[in-house]
């Protein structure tokens, strides 16, 4: 085989990527939040409920944005029932997912959750557009932005928050265009309500960054027709259209599955396309970025199954749901994903890995017991940490593949990000299931001169996970014979099923 080949020179350049490319999504599913970050009888809770195992996790992993508190859920959240003292909140069916919400943690806790994450920890809130509408949006927003003096923020305040919680960015909504979606709205109704709510937030404040519901994925029935009916309502009102995209290996078809991102880009391309001819028909020189405020991997037809075996009168609260536990060749698709997002960081502005802690998340826990790293957990740790600067244009010359999905795939799927201090880090992916995939990127004016390091997530075993009984079995390794020549050649070889990080500095 031939080795792929690519080029980097600072002089072609796609866009400086957003810190918010690396948000992540908390949602009342599940064990998401109860036992997943908050469990006040857990022995390493701190006063708050929340527990330190999973936090130091959380910072390791390095999200920034966290969108809060659905998803699905959000379409019958009642922001008022979830402030105020813990003994008074209500209890409330959660239709979305079959439980019970106990409205133990909520909209303060979120906020609290996030001083302790650290700076970079933003909220990111989701408004219930499905049941509910602009009134309760203003309340919400009033509720928590404003600083004093006016009946909701002085309820804040008497809650415990003297201070706003200053929230910037607000999701319209949640899958609007989704028929499971409580309040499911067609593009027409939708658009007029996102925009009503919108000119009204922007009342309040004009600075409040406002994201429209695009389509639940790209093979939607609706898909594009929805994000240009939306966007023509929308367009001086909005920053943001969002996407969301789950994927799994449709009937075991995983080479298929390995070229995932092949979807995602075409998604996101297809996507700006849209927007931007809504912008050039409106006669705009704005330009509607995107917030992929949902993707991941998620094997979605085991849900599907568990769903239609569920006691219609059982409502249970914080039931195991969406446990995915992520495998080797998971979390290749996944690092594919991540180098998707970056490779249209010129447009992607926001992006959340859906879901943080236990629901389809790169962290399990055990009530009363331990916090561990799922495979996923690891490519996004290194890309969140190293993948911030300016992207670099990689434009691949690569051997191929054939997928039945997608025809023929390119074995290398790669990016590079530029730092501040001239570093330069290569996330790359090799899709062949059999073969190391040798490669050779030529560096132009890079002035990088060594190679600092090259790690590697792959297995013998592509099925390897982290489990309870063993949550260290995958790991990252130092990959061998990774060279740069005094003329700018990086050779390296990547192995079979791997997710690959090389530092240059
Ligand atoms: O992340 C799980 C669910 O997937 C979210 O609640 C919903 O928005 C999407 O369908």
């Amino acid at each position: 085989m031939h080795p792929a080949r690519f080029t980097l020179d600072p002089a072609f350049t796609v866009g400086d990527v957003n810190p918010r490319l690396f948000g992540s999504f908390v949602e009342h599913l599940g064990r998401c939040v109860y036992t997943g970050i908050f469990e006040p009888d857990h022995p390493t809770a701190d006063e708050a409920g929340l527990r330190q195992d999973v936090l130091d996790l959380v910072r390791e992993l390095g999200v920034t944005a966290i969108r809060y508190p659905g998803g699905n859920f959000v379409s019958g959240y009642k922001w008022e029932d979830s402030v105020g003292p813990a003994e008074d909140r209500p209890r409330r069916l959660d239709l979305a997912w079959h439980s019970t919400e106990t409205n133990r943690f909520g909209l303060s806790e979120y906020m609290g959750f996030l001083r302790r994450l650290g700076p970079q920890a933003e909220p990111m809130m989701a408004l219930n557009l499905g049941t509910r509408g602009v009134a309760e949006a203003l309340e919400l927003q009033e509720y928590a932005n404003h600083p004093a003096g006016t009946a909701l923020s002085d309820l804040r305040a008497a809650h415990g928050d003297k201070d706003p919680f200053g929230i910037r960015l607000w999701c319209l909504g949640n899958e609007m265009d989704g028929p499971w979606q409580t309040g499911h709205k067609t593009a027409e109704e939708y658009g007029r309500i996102a925009a009503e709510t919108a000119r009204a937030m922007r009342q309040i404040d004009p600075d409040v960054e406002l994201v429209a519901c695009g389509s639940s994925s790209q093979s939607m029935p609706t898909f594009a027709q929805w994000e240009a009916t939306v966007l023509a309502e929308t367009y001086d009102l909005v920053d943001h259209i969002s996407l969301h995209a789950y994927y799994w290996p449709e009937d075991s078809d995983v080479d298929s599955f390995l070229a995932s991102a092949v979807d995602m880009e075409s998604f996101i391309d297809n996507v700006v396309a849209t927007a931007d001819h809504v912008g050039a028909r409106l006669k705009s020189k704005k330009r509607i970025n995107l917030s992929f405020d949902e993707w991941n991997v998620w094997y979605l037809p085991r849900w599907e199954e568990h769903a239609k075996g569920i006691d219609q009168r059982d409502w249970p609260e914080a039931p195991r749901l969406l446990e995915d536990n992520y495998s080797v060749t998971d979390a290749v698709v996944f690092g594919s994903l991540l180098i998707a997002l970056l490779r249209h960081a010129d447009r992607v502005a926001v992006a959340c890995l859906a879901q943080l802690v236990n629901v389809i998340a790169p962290i399990l826990t055990e009530p009363g017991g331990p916090a561990w790293r799922q495979t996923t957990f690891f490519p996004f740790a290194q890309a969140a940490r190293h993948g911030r600067g300016e992207v670099l244009d990689v434009r691949v010359d690569s051997p191929t593949y054939e997928t039945r999905k997608y025809g023929e795939a390119d074995l290398l799927h790669a990016t590079a990000v530029r730092a501040e201090d001239g570093t330069v880090t290569v996330f790359a992916v090799n899709r062949g299931r059999t073969a190391a995939l040798p490669i050779e990127v030529a560096l132009h004016g890079l002035g990088v001169t060594s190679v600092v390091e090259h790690s590697v997530l792959a297995d013998a075993d592509p099925d390897a996970r982290n489990t309870l009984a063993d949550p260290e079995r995958v790991a990252p390794h130092p990959a061998e014979g990774t060279a740069l020549t005094a003329d700018g050649l990086l050779t390296a070889t990547l192995e079979p099923l791997s997710w690959n990080m090389i530092r240059l500095a």
